[in-house]
């Protein structure tokens, strides 16, 4: 029984296309059960569409392939992926690769049964989905688990979802007529169909149950069934007789795809018979596509797999999955996918024995960060005698991984003689991290120091200074950290990792100090040579990620912040379980939330990254920290109180270096409370530390908090040789000239117009922070501003008050001391009154409704006028939305 001719699912198919080729270019996936039509519907339509205006890849997602990082994915990647990227860096890549290939065509990926997409690749589809020039096409089976970034495509608007239906009978009876290659007569297509339920590949299976019977019959050349069936019989029910049936060699070729798809023609016919292979193919059980040079096997549908595996005992499982790990090592591992897939058989069926071969796939694992696969595969390699590297590499993935405990026990089972300096060094710096950050036990720093002074090798000595500089910093040792990390950079020896850690640590302290420009190039070296650091210190990447995201919060870069979340979309990193990575990614997003005005987003995700971060003792308190910062963005004093307890509880003393950020934070708790004097005395202190400190780039950002809370004018820092004290605004427009970037002049001149009471000049500088997307700035400058003209030149205060309502409809809600001090205070009854006015109700009519007198009703709107500084009812729907925390005028 060959591929029959396409039949029916005109509208559907309509549908499919119009979604690649209509304007928007949105995307369709269909749902449905088992055998229903969506895989072939798919692959009709892609065969439709024009190849010279799109660049199309398709992908069947398997069970097999589910089990490999980026596996769903072999098919469109290079065989070579670069080495040495963070999850942003690969799916990057890989798009790129995309983008390349497709010289200009709309990309179009068609993913069949998405629901087995591996998280990693999962990932990807999102990420192209995103991307403009792209549409996602694909199909899901009912009822399955569908992986987040994959169900994300819908509820992020990506792509249209459409269940398919069963086929109407007029389609059975066509799809039967092509099954058998002939008329049928219409009572036979009748029952058959309806039996059928109109799922195409039941009423194939049915046909094939009946042939070769006497109840199938032609005679004139139409096709007459005359069995029965009780009941409608069960799919499943029926592929497992069939495949009960099965000649043992055609079993085994069916067998071996189950468990290898997709498995290169050549290596199967190397394990079976080629005439099996051919008996399966024309007997429908399997497919044989080619694939540019490569010719490749898989099951005809997924049930068949889905039965076979099932009806396999275990010792069988395992043998087979032996058997298929000694073939592909036998015809020679040819992409880099190959050799993990090896690994996993071997894993999976017991017969894993070879330790270089297990610790080399544990590293690819890990470079795709899939955290339990490369868990399993380096224990594996471990308990095969992988010694010393294996022990290295599972304690490093169990740290990312956020198993600590476990991270020490491997480590602390080895003991390298300290005369061997380049497995010592290693040892006392994986172990170092693992105590430090994963334990929080700070006397590490001293241990290090002790025993790196045995080391007599430039290289090794180097390496074991370089960690001990980046732990002097996270304590807040600065002056030494940075001697340190310099010392290394001045070796001739050190090796790239320990050179590239050093220059970490240096681009952390500039960033902190307001030396963005530096920090910047720094940042940019190392992670132009991590194809050079990451074999031999993955967890460099952890150092790196918090100076780039470091310096990108303070230069006030959201964008920045943008790129590298979406480009890292956090599902990646967590579904393969890389919890340190995910949750300050998470943090990031939330500071880049918050900033632009978007308080729900905020909150959500600085939650998310408190619960990521948990059980770790590396971020948990900056988590907390920038939830105090979203809950008191919105007013809500208990919840930013609540965070800010927690997030003193669970700041790590070996993380002191967070401190701005925990200390900023609690000024804003303060003043959410309404405790302004508290706040400011916080935020005072707070600067003077952070002077003291030299954190420049710190200070301008709590210097502004200053302005925003209206002490602009108060004084800080130490007297000056003329008695004096600086005021903030000063003290920002002199950092303004050290700090890099066009942040601090605009902190600057905002201090200044606030300083001299110019709601001109205020207005001004809300337009350059709206244009930032700094929202809450802009929106507070403008409540400000619309404060002073409201008393001093009220015929001049419906611009600022137009604006104000724009920037605060641009926001989620955000009550802030500088929004709520400007707005204008009307009882609960002028609200009702001004919001019916607002809304054209007329006078009369709202004291009917109120049971006021229209007198009443008067002179309630006057006062509300005077309040609000407006003429009369033409303005008041604009005066109303501006103020915060109204929305448009509900009553509160
Ligand atoms: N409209 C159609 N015309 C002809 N053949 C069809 C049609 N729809 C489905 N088929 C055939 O019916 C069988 C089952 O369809 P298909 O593989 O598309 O199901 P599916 O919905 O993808 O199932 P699953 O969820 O198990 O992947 C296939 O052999 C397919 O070629
Ligand atoms: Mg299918």
């Amino acid at each position: 029984m060959s591929r029959w001719s396409f039949v029916g699912r005109t509208d559907e198919l309509n549908r499919l296309l119009s979604a690649v080729t209509g304007a928007e270019g949105r995307g369709l996936f269909f749902s449905g059960s088992a055998g229903i039509g969506k895989s072939r519907l798919l692959r009709e339509g892609v065969a439709a569409l024009p190849t010279d205006r799109y660049a199309i890849w398709s992908i069947a997602a398997s069970a097999t392939t589910a089990a490999l990082p980026f596996g769903g994915l072999v098919q469109v990647l290079p065989a070579e992926q670069p080495q040495g990227l963070s999850p942003a860096g690969i799916l990057r890549w890989a798009l790129d690769v995309l983008q390349q290939q497709a010289a200009g065509r709309r990309i179009v990926l068609a993913i069949d049964d998405a629901h087995l997409l591996d998280p990693p690749s999962a990932a990807l589809v999102h990420l192209v989905a995103r991307a403009d020039n792209t549409t996602v096409i694909g199909t899901l089976r009912d009822g399955e688990q569908i992986p987040l970034p994959i169900r994300a495509l819908w509820t992020d608007d990506l792509v249209e979802k459409a269940e398919l239906s069963p086929m109407a009978p007029a389609e059975t009876a066509g799809l039967l007529a092509a099954i058998l290659g002939g008329p049928v007569d219409a009572g036979s297509a009748d029952r058959l169909g309806r039996l059928s339920a109109g799922n195409p590949l039941l009423l194939r299976e049915l046909v094939h149950a009946a042939s070769g019977s006497a109840e199938l019959t032609r005679t004139y050349g139409i096709w007459k069934w005359t069995g029965r069936f009780e009941l409608a019989p069960n799919l499943t029910d029926l592929i497992d007789t069939r495949i009960g049936q099965l000649t043992p060699g055609v079993r085994a070729v069916v067998e071996l795809v189950a468990f290898g798809e997709p498995l290169g023609l050549h290596l199967l016919n190397q394990a079976v018979d080629p005439d099996d292979v051919e008996v399966a193919e024309e007997r429908g059980l399997i497919s044989v596509i080619r694939h540019d040079r490569r010719t490749n096997v898989r099951l005809a549908h997924p049930l068949y797999g889905e039965i076979m595996r099932r009806r396999c005992p275990v010792s069988r499982t395992r043998r087979l999955q032996a058997h298929l790990a000694e073939l592909l090592e036998r015809v020679g591992k040819r992409r880099r996918d190959d050799l993990l897939r090896v690994a996993v058989w071997r894993l999976d069926s017991g017969t894993a024995q070879d330790a270089a071969l297990l610790l080399d796939a544990a590293g690819q694992a890990f470079s795709r960060y899939d955290v339990p696969l490369a868990t399993r595969l380096a224990r594996a390699a471990l308990d095969a005698g992988g010694g010393f590297d294996a022990a290295e590499l599972l304690a490093t993935i169990l740290m990312f991984a956020d198993r600590p405990e476990e991270a020490i026990e491997v480590i602390d089972a080895l003991s390298p003689d300290a005369t061997d300096g380049p497995r010592f060094s290693r040892w006392l710096t994986v172990r170092g991290m693992v105590t430090y950050w994963g334990l929080s036990r700070e006397s590490t720093v001293e241990e290090i120091a002790a025993r790196a002074a045995d080391l007599t090798d430039s290289a090794d000595q180097a390496r074991v200074r370089a960690f001990e500089a980046i732990m002097r910093l996270h304590r807040l040792d600065t002056t030494t950290a940075l001697r340190l990390s310099q010392g290394v950079l001045d070796r001739p020896a050190a090796s790239v990792a320990a050179r590239e850690l050093a220059r970490s640590t240096i681009a952390y302290l500039q960033a902190a100090q307001g030396q963005l420009r530096r920090s910047g190039t720094a940042i940019a070296q190392v992670h132009s040579e991590a194809a050079r650091w990451r074999a031999d210190m993955p967890y460099l990447q952890l150092a790196l990620e918090l100076a780039r995201g470091t310096r990108l919060t303070l230069a006030g870069d959201l964008a920045g912040i943008d790129a590298i979340a979406a480009d890292e979309f956090a599902d990646l990193a967590g579904a393969g379980d890389f919890r340190l990575g995910t949750g300050y990614l998470a943090i990031l997003q939330a500071y880049a939330a918050r900033l632009r005005g978007q308080s729900d987003a905020a909150l959500r995700t600085s939650l998310g990254a408190c619960a990521v971060l948990a059980t770790s003792r590396v971020y948990a308190g900056l988590a907390q920290a920038e939830r105090a910062q979203a809950a008191a963005l919105r007013g809500d004093a208990v919840q930013a109180a609540e965070a800010m307890a927690e997030a003193d509880n669970t700041q790590a003393p070996g993380m002191a270096v967070l401190y701005p950020w925990l200390e900023q934070a609690r000024g804003a708790v303060l003043a959410a409370a309404g405790d302004l004097p508290g706040a400011v005395k916080q935020l005072v202190d707070l600067a003077d530390r952070l002077r003291a400190d030299g954190f420049a780039g710190h200070e301008v950002h709590v210097l502004h908090d200053l302005v925003r809370l209206d002490q602009a004018g108060t004084p800080v820092g130490p007297t000056c040789s003329d008695g004096s004290r600086r005021t903030v605004a000063q003290r920002l427009t002199e950092l303004s000239e050290r700090v890099d970037g066009d942040l601090p002049p605009l902190l600057a001149r905002h201090a200044r117009a606030a300083a001299a009471d110019s709601p001109a000049d205020l207005l001004a500088v809300a337009g350059d922070f709206a244009a930032r997307e700094l929202n809450v700035y802009a929106a507070e400058a403008t409540a400000t501003a619309l404060h002073r003209l409201r008393r001093d030149r009220p015929a001049a205060a419906g611009e600022a008050r137009e604006r104000l309502a724009a920037l605060l409809n641009r926001c989620d809600l955000i009550r802030t001391p500088a929004l709520r001090a400007g707005a204008p205070a009307l009882t609960d009854r002028e609200w009702e009154v001004a919001r019916l006015a607002a809304q054209g109700v007329t006078s009369k009519a709202i004291a009917e409704k109120l049971f006021l007198s229209a007198r009443t009703v008067e002179n309630h709107l006057q006062r509300v006028y005077a309040k609000l500084g407006v003429a009369g009812r033409a303005e008041l729907r604009a005066a109303l939305r501006a103020i915060p925390g109204h929305e448009g005028g509900a009553v509160g």
